[in-house]
C-alpha cells in the first residue's frame, strides 16, 4: 500500500468532521490527493448498512444486531474504499473507525470487548497510522449537539452518556499513546488543523 490512513474520532460534537475537512483542503492545496471517508459506511453498500443502523425502529436494534451491522459495513467499507485509494496513494482521512465501536457498543452498550477485538481480528485488514481523539467538556458537546438538532438515534444522547463516551475514548487513547492523539477540540477550528498537520508531518515524505 502506498498511501496514508489516518482515522478520527471521538465524542459526538466535538468537530472532528468539520477539522477532518480543514485538513482534507490543507493536504490538498499542497498538491496531495486525499480521500475522505466515513464509518459506518463509506461505500455504497455500507452507506446502506448505516441507514439501517442509525434508523429508529419500532422494536428497537439488539446491541448484537448493530455490533454486527457495524462491522459487515466496515468489511465492505475497507475492501471497496479504503484498500483501493490506499492503492493509489491517497491519504485517506477516515471520519470514526473501530474506537467507536468500543465505546459505543461494548462501554455504553454493554457487549463484551472480546467479542469486538475478534471481529477486528477477522475485518479489519487495513491498520490506521494514527488515531485522533477529540476530546472536550460533555457540556460543552452537549450544548453544540443541542444547537444542531437530532438526525438520528445516535444523536439523542444525553450528557451522563456523552461523559461515558468521553472517558471511554480517552481511556482508548491513554491505552495506545503510540498511536493515539488525544486532540483538544476547544480550540479554535484553524489551530486544530495545525495541530493535525503538524501530527501528519512525520509520516507524509
Ligand atoms: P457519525 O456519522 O459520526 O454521527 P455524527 O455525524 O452525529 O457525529 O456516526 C454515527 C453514529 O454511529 C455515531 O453516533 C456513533 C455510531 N457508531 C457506533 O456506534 N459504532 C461504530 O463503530 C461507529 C463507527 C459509529
Amino acid at each position: 500500500m502506498n498511501g496514508h490512513f489516518f482515522v478520527f474520532d471521538g465524542m459526538d460534537g466535538a468537530g472532528k468532521s468539520t477539522a477532518l475537512q480543514g485538513l482534507a483542503e490543507r493536504l490538498r492545496g499542497e498538491g496531495r490527493a486525499v480521500f475522505c471517508t466515513r464509518e459506518p459506511g463509506g461505500s455504497e453498500l455500507a452507506e446502506a448498512i448505516r441507514e439501517c443502523m442509525l434508523r429508529d425502529w419500532t422494536q428497537g436494534m439488539p446491541i448484537q444486531t448493530e455490533l454486527l451491522l457495524v462491522f459487515a459495513a466496515r468489511a465492505a467499507h475497507l475492501q471497496h474504499s479504503v484498500e483501493p485509494a490506499l492503492a493509489r496513494g491517497d491519504i485517506v482521512l477516515c471520519d470514526r473507525f473501530i474506537d467507536s465501536s468500543y465505546v459505543y457498543q461494548a462501554i455504553l452498550g454493554g457487549v463484551d470487548s472480546g467479542w469486538i477485538d475478534e471481529l477486528v481480528s477477522h475485518t479489519v485488514t487495513q491498520h490506521p497510522e494514527r488515531y485522533f481523539i477529540f476530546d472536550l467538556p460533555a457540556e460543552v458537546a452537549c450544548r453544540r449537539l443541542g444547537a444542531r438538532g437530532h438526525d438520528n438515534r445516535f444523536d439523542r444522547i444525553g450528557l451522563d452518556r456523552l461523559e461515558r463516551v468521553r472517558q471511554g475514548f480517552a481511556e482508548r487513547a491513554r491505552a495506545c499513546p503510540d498511536s493515539h492523539l488525544l486532540v483538544d477540540a476547544q480550540q479554535a477550528p484553524e489551530r486544530v488543523v495545525d495541530v493535525l498537520r503538524q501530527a501528519l508531518a512525520p509520516h507524509l515524505s
